[in-house]
């Protein structure tokens, strides 16, 4: 038998699917629903943040139970409900939140049950009906699970750490997701509320305010939380432990909430009271304090950490003065105005390490071209010379330069351009990119913008040539 009907009918198939395909006879397409990026595209954390979603509001209500008095592993127990307001900024088939280490157990997409699976890093949750770009959509998420102490990828504790006495509360750079489904990027900044119930006799600190007294029954309190300025995830904390409760107004007007573990009332407190006449400085350098308060939190269990969680700073119990002068000059240089890629870190931990020089010259100790000078005596062999601070990798976010040449840097800026100039960027830098993020790119342009000067070279020399400046 022939072959060539067969031929035939298969090339006038081929005919037909051309003609289709051709776009003079095509029928509307249906909208392309496709699935939101699993990351918000930042190099060094692939998978922290998501795409296709902008969130606006986190309502976390917890309830957490701590470890029993001697147990080892310490362990505690955290349930969850999640309420997040977010807007699709694509038509999507399905999304993701971050979550890891602990397990959801039912999720509503608009009121509506959704499917869902997970993955060490992700959850991925498939609406029962398509979610359409621009229309508000609120989802609840229902979690729990054992938390344990985790460890960021250098080792160091981050996230959800649980304590002997409740949980120190610290996720630089991607460890909120230890104890929230969240899209743990400063690129998707929210507002947050809190309903944080733990046994009797402990005190859970969020960022912001209480929202109304703390309500007891059955032995079990809650504490409520407003954080109403835009905050980007890792900036988030809700401590628990045995706090002794703090609350003044600072000389500038902040209203001011400081909780500190009762073994550590001494020194740390000296340097918190300080924290009024810091927030009177670092306003005359960088604008109003852009928060609705401030306070510290002062836990027992680690010595020497400290994090700039927005509005209620972390220290561990040794938070010295420096620290303390620190962490608040990253409320404006971290908090109100945030990396857009992790490796912008330098921008962070440099104006906050500059910061201390300048309150430490202002407390009429060493001057800031003295902690300059300091730094600059380094000899030229060592390895202090040899990061790339402006992309550190992620191994690199919070090595020395990060912090010590970021701080140099801004110095040199500072003699080059000249004071006015310097200070007049300082403001605008937070003006301008305040409620969001800015990158390396957007500094130097600014500061090109503000002194009129061609700064190229200059922060070539200083951010991304690995070797110590001579000449610049
Ligand atoms: N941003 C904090 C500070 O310098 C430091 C966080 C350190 N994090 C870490 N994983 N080592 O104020
Ligand atoms: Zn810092």
């Amino acid at each position: 038998p022939s072959r060539r009907p067969a031929l035939l009918a298969i090339a006038s198939a081929i005919a037909a699917a051309a003609l289709l395909a051709s776009p003079a006879v095509a029928v509307a397409a249906p909208p392309e629903y496709t699935p939101g990026a699993d990351g918000a595209g930042d190099p060094y954390f692939p998978l922290a943040g998501n795409g296709g979603t902008d969130i606006v509001h986190y309502h976390l209500d917890l309830d957490y139970t701590p470890a029993p008095p001697d147990p080892a592993p310490i362990e505690g127990r955290l349930d969850g409900v999640a309420t997040i307001d977010l807007v699709p900024t694509q038509d999507l088939s399905r999304f993701n939140l971050d979550l890891r280490g602990l397990t959801a157990t039912e999720v509503t997409v608009a009121g509506k049950a959704a499917t869902f699976t997970q993955t060490s890093n992700e959850l991925v949750i498939t609406p029962s009906k398509k979610v359409k770009a621009g229309k508000a959509a609120q989802v609840v998420v229902r979690y729990g699970g054992t938390t344990t102490r985790p460890t960021d990828i250098e080792g160091a504790l981050y996230g959800w750490v649980t304590t002997r006495d409740g949980a120190m509360v610290v996720s630089e750079p991607d460890g909120s997701a230890t104890w929230f489904p969240v899209n743990d990027h400063p690129t998707d900044k929210a507002t947050f509320s809190f309903e944080i119930t733990v046994p009797e006799g402990l005190v859970a600190v969020a960022n912001g305010l209480p929202s109304r007294p703390a309500t007891t029954a059955d032995g079990r309190t809650t504490w409520y939380w407003d954080a109403p300025d835009p905050m980007a995830a890792y900036l988030a904390t809700a401590s628990v432990g045995d706090y002794v409760v703090n609350q003044y107004v600072a000389a500038n007007g902040t209203p001011i909430f400081d909780a500190v573990d009762p073994a550590r009332l001494g020194a740390p407190s000296e340097s918190l009271a300080l924290t009024s006449d810091m927030l009177v400085f670092f306003e005359s350098l960088y604008g109003p304090y852009p928060f609705g308060s401030y306070g510290a939190i002062v836990d027992d269990d680690s010595v020497g950490y400290a994090l700039e969680t927005q509005t209620r700073s972390f220290f561990s119990r040794t938070a010295r003065e420096g620290t303390v002068a620190h962490e608040l000059a990253h409320q404006w240089m971290g908090d109100e105005v945030s990396p857009f890629r992790w490796a912008d870190i330098w921008l962070n931990e440099g104006w906050a390490t500059y910061s201390q020089w300048m309150w430490t010259e202002h407390r009429g100790g060493q001057t800031a071209q003295a902690s300059f000078d300091d730094y600059l005596s380094i000899p030229a062999d060592d390895e202090e010379w040899e990061l790339v601070v402006a992309d550190p990798g992620p191994l690199g976010l919070f090595l020395n330069p990060v912090y010590d040449r970021g701080a140099a840097t801004l110095h040199a800026l500072r003699v080059r351009i000249g004071d006015e100039a310097f200070f007049d960027l300082a403001k605008q830098w937070v003006e301008r990119y305040g409620g969001g993020t800015a990158s390396t790119a957007d500094f130097i342009a600014l500061a090109e913008e503000v002194s009129g000067a061609e700064l190229g070279d200059f922060f070539d020399i200083w951010l991304y040539t690995p070797e110590k400046p001579t000449d610049w």
